[in-house]
């Protein structure tokens, strides 16, 4: 059976469809139901994630006043250029694992003066540092990126090797007013009057593993003290460590435990997101991120795809204790984690080559979180510069921008836009993958609203055949015009390099409007976003 046949046999038992009028036969369909307007997707979902880890600061991001690279203030100019392009809706920092071995006030007062620490990551560092952290990028630092980009800053707090002092003060000196307090003052002579006003903060990271090791009722104390005494400034929004997400069974147990003991019988926890982590992790095969076979591309998408099922099994736990869904799910790291990669440049510690197939794993996680508006909160890739799944790569004066940062460019109108709910028939695909069998869905898709326009963002997973799909529109509105790019390669491990930039990119894509629908052909290994206008 062919995959219009197939469809058609799927559509034949959908009674609530209206027969299509086509005027190009579809192989898949998507029925978009733009009204009643559905949850809010939070412009968060497409956030971002730094930290001082191989060539991710220096070299990626801070490249010093006095250098010839064209800075704004040390920071790379091309990179915030890019970052407030996209609308980079925040930015969390300084880690992963370095947060917890990290203390804010090694990050202030006069560059020259800041001591050198010891790193979690020390030892793979590009090799001008020595492997030392010179804590050039500090605090002040790390806020002037944000004002360059447009970015909330999403600080992780030190819970391992830190204290509620710490945090507590460096609550303070971001958030107070100058003239307030010592810490306000403190700030302002360090060149930064207007305090900060830092809302998002992550008390420790991956405590079940890099974080501390701890185990959920040890946490849930420790959680307590660092939340309960907050100073005054602001409404914080607090962020809890949450499941490892791609651990078998996604993890429950964590987040079931966390939850019991944050009951306790001395009430809630100040809790407003919940974090969770998950890998794509290709670590224990041997795929590297520049390679790329048919099972391998089906492979990493397939595994990619768990996110949906991690996301629903541990919303199902917090659902029970949390009932009213005052706390939703900060994903403060996602993207694939290969086994091997050939090295962008040395001291690079985790950087890897992205290819189209981190493209079209990066559209497929999109949708899933566009699809579960009301469950994700936040989101951050891990991580946009100089590592895994990253946006661009750069190197000296050298710059990139990769097939994961165009569709971030591409599916950019879905924030702050509102979810249409979308029914998508398509064929499954059943596919070789690399020990054995799999399905996967022929078709991901996911649409919003926002006034009259819809956005509908399309991904063709097979390595094999185009599809063509009608996207109907239900209800009274109709697609008077529309307009699309598509973002596709021949090669699934096309990757743009620092000699050929623009390899991957993405290109106009033929839209036919008829009536209640608008149809489009999509190529094999394929991601597209339209844009249509309803009337
Ligand atoms: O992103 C790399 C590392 O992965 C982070 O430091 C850590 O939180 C995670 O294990």
């Amino acid at each position: 059976m062919n995959r219009r046949s197939m469809l058609k046999a799927a559509c034949a038992g959908v009674a609530a469809l209206a027969a299509p009028r086509r005027t190009l036969a579809a192989d898949a369909q998507v029925e978009v139901s733009p009204s009643p307007a559905g949850a809010e997707i939070s412009p968060h979902i497409y956030g971002h994630f730094i930290e001082h880890l191989g060539g991710v600061i220096y070299d990626g991001i801070w490249v010093g006043q006095d250098s010839k690279i064209a800075n704004a203030g040390g920071i790379r100019k091309q990179f915030a250029d890019d970052m407030k392009q996209l609308g980079a809706p925040n930015l969390r920092w300084p880690g992963g694992c370095f947060a917890d071995g990290y203390h804010w006030r090694d990050g202030i007062g006069p560059a020259a003066k800041r001591p050198r620490t010891a790193t979690y990551w020390g030892r793979q560092l590009p090799p001008a540092l020595n492997g030392g952290e010179p804590n050039w990028f500090g605090l002040h630092e790390f806020m002037r990126l944000c004002r360059l980009t447009g970015a909330a800053p999403y600080l992780a707090a030190n819970l391992a090797s830190g204290s509620p002092q710490e945090f507590h003060d460096w609550i303070t000196y971001c958030n107070a007013p100058a003239g307030s307090v010592s810490l306000a003052d403190e700030r302002a002579a360090n060149g930064d009057r207007e305090p900060f006003n830092v809302q998002y903060w992550g008390i420790g990271n991956e405590v079940w593993g890099c974080g501390g090791n701890i185990n959920p009722g040890d946490y849930m104390s420790m959680y307590r003290l660092f939340s309960s005494q907050m100073p005054p400034y602001g409404q914080p929004y607090l962020v809890a460590c949450g499941p490892r997400g791609h651990s078998p069974g996604s993890d429950v147990a964590w987040t079931t435990a966390l939850f019991e003991s944050m009951q306790g019988g001395r009430g809630r926890a100040r809790l407003s997101g919940l974090s969770m982590h998950f890998y794509t992790d290709f670590r224990p095969t041997s795929v590297s991120s520049g390679e790329s076979t048919p099972q391998q591309w089906y492979a990493v998408l397939k595994e990619g795809l768990r996110i949906e099922t991690a996301i629903l099994d541990n919303w199902a736990v917090m659902s029970k204790y949390d009932p009213s869904h005052r706390t939703r799910f900060v994903i403060d790291e996602w993207g694939v984690w290969y086994s091997r990669s050939p090295q962008i440049a040395p001291g690079f510690n985790l950087a890897q080559v992205v290819t189209l197939r981190d493209a079209v794993h990066t559209a497929m996680h999109f949708d899933i979180f566009n699809r579960h508006a009301d469950k994700v909160f936040m989101a951050n890739v891990a991580q946009t510069i100089n590592c895994l799944h990253s946006l661009f790569l750069a190197h000296e004066d050298r710059y990139v921008r990769t097939p994961v940062y165009h569709i971030f460019e591409m599916y950019k109108p879905h924030m702050g836009a509102k979810l249409a709910p979308a029914k998508i028939q398509a064929a499954d695909l059943n596919v070789a993958v690399l020990n054995g069998q799999a399905t996967l869905p022929g078709l991901s898709a996911s649409a919003s609203t926002r006034g009259d326009l819809l956005t509908v963002t399309l991904t063709n997973p097979s390595v094999d055949a185009g599809v063509t799909v009608r996207v109907r529109v239900a209800g009274s509105m109709r697609p008077s015009e529309g307009r699309g790019t598509v973002l596709t390669h021949a090669a699934m491990n096309a990757a743009n390099t620092f000699d050929q930039p623009d390899e991957v990119k993405p290109a106009p894509i033929g839209i036919t409007i008829s009536g209640d629908a608008a149809t489009v052909t999509l190529p094999k290994q394929s991601v597209a976003a339209l844009q249509l206008r309803l009337a």
